[in-house]
C-alpha cells in the first residue's frame, strides 16, 4: 500500500484513468480513499507538492518553556470528547515539563537534517506528542495525516514487512506540507526482532527531508546498537520534577473548560492521585481531571 506519490507516480496514474481505469479501482491498489485521489488527479496538489524543494518554514524560537509561562495546548477537537485529545499540545512550546527536550527539538527544527530520535519515558509524558509536535514545526500538515508527511505506526504493526513498506515510502514525497516527512514508531521496544534487525540498515541510510522518531517506555529492551543509531531524548516523569507543571496545566485545562479557576485541593488531589511510585502522568492527571469537572450546562433552547 502506497500512501505518497510523487509527480510521476500521479501522471502515471492521469494515463491510467485517461484509458479507462475507474479512480475507485486505482483509489483501491493505492490504498487510500477515492476522493483523495480524485482531488489530487483533479487539482494536482501531488504533482505541485512532490516538486517542492523550499526549506521548512523556519519556527520562531520561544525560549525555555517555564510552566507559568507555557501556553495551553490547543484545543484539537472541538465539544465533549476526551480531553487528553483535546488538550493535547500540537507545538513544541506546549509541551509541558520538558524544557531542554523542547529546546533541542525547537532547534533540530530550525535546522533540520535526516535523523532517527528514540524519545523514552514513562507512559503520559509526551512523547508522542513531541514527536507530532516535532512534524508541526518542521511544516507537516498534520490534517492531512500520511498525505501531510506524518506517518504513524502503532506497536501491532510494526512487523518485518510493514518496516520494509514504511522504509520505501521515506524516498516518496508527501503530498501536502513543506515536503518534509516524520515517521512516529510507538512502543518500539515490542517491535519484531527482524523489524529491528531492518531498521539498523535503513537508519545508516535516511533519505532526505526525512525524520524518523521511536518512542518507548521500556528503552532498555532495546539493542545498544539501535539506541546508537538514534539521538535518544529521555523524558521526565520525576513527580518532584513534574508537579508544578501539571498544577499549571491542570489549572489551564480547567479554566479553559469551566471559565473560572480550579479550588486547589482538587488540583493537588488530582495530581496525587497521577502520581504512581514516584513517576507523575500528564495523561493520568488529564483523565482524572476530566471526572472532576462540573457537567456542562445544556444551551438554553432559543424561545
Ligand atoms: N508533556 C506534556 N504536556 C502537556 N500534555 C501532555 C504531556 N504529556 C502528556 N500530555 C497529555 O497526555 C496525553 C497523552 O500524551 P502522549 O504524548 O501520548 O504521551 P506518551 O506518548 O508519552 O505516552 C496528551 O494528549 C496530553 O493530553
Ligand atoms: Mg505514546
Amino acid at each position: 500500500m502506497s500512501a505518497t506519490l510523487s509527480a510521476e507516480a500521479l501522471d502515471l496514474y492521469r494515463q491510467r484513468r485517461a484509458a479507462g481505469a475507474s479512480v475507485k479501482s486505482l483509489a483501491e491498489e493505492l490504498g487510500i480513499p477515492w476522493q483523495r485521489l480524485d482531488k489530487a488527479l483533479r487539482h494536482g496538489i501531488a504533482g505541485r507538492a512532490a516538486l517542492v524543494v523550499e526549506p521548512p518554514p523556519v519556527p520562531e524560537d520561544t525560549g525555555p518553556v517555564e510552566p507559568e509561562r507555557a501556553v495551553l495546548p490547543e484545543p484539537a477537537l472541538q465539544g465533549p470528547g476526551l480531553l487528553i485529545e483535546k488538550y493535547r499540545p500540537t507545538r513544541l512550546r506546549t509541551i509541558f515539563g520538558q524544557p531542554q527536550i523542547v529546546r533541542r527539538l525547537q532547534a533540530f527544527a530550525r535546522a533540520p537534517y535526516p535523523a532517527a530520535f528514540l524519545f523514552t519515558g514513562e507512559t503520559g509524558t509526551g512523547k508522542t506528542s513531541a514527536a507530532l509536535a516535532l512534524a508541526a514545526e518542521l511544516g507537516c500538515d498534520l490534517e492531512q495525516k500520511d498525505f501531510g508527511g506524518v506517518q504513524m505506526l502503532a506497536s501491532g504493526e510494526q512487523s518485518a514487512e510493514a518496516v520494509r513498506e514504511c522504509c520505501a515510502r521515506m524516498w516518496l514525497s508527501p503530498m501536502c506540507g513543506s515536503g518534509w516527512k516524520v515517521f512516529i514508531l510507538n512502543e518500539a521496544e515490542r517491535m519484531h526482532v527482524q523489524a529491528e534487525t531492518i531498521w539498523l540498515d535503513r537508519l545508516e541510510n535516511i533519505p532526505p527531508k526525512t525524520v524518523v522518531v521511536f518512542t518507548s517506555n521500556h528503552a532498555a529492551k532495546l539493542s545498544p546498537r539501535f539506541r546508537d543509531r538514534c539521538v535518544h531524548l529521555p523524558f521526565q516523569s520525576g513527580a518532584k520534577r513534574l508537579h508544578e507543571s501539571a498544577r499549571t496545566l491542570l489549572t489551564k485545562v480547567w479554566k479553559a473548560e469551566t471559565g473560572k479557576p480550579p479550588r486547589s485541593q482538587i488540583v493537588e488531589q488530582v495530581v496525587t492521585e497521577a502520581t504512581v511510585a514516584g513517576q507523575l502522568s500528564f495523561r493520568r492527571a488529564v483523565q482524572l481531571l476530566q471526572a472532576h469537572l462540573p457537567p456542562k450546562r445544556e444551551s438554553r433552547r432559543k424561545r
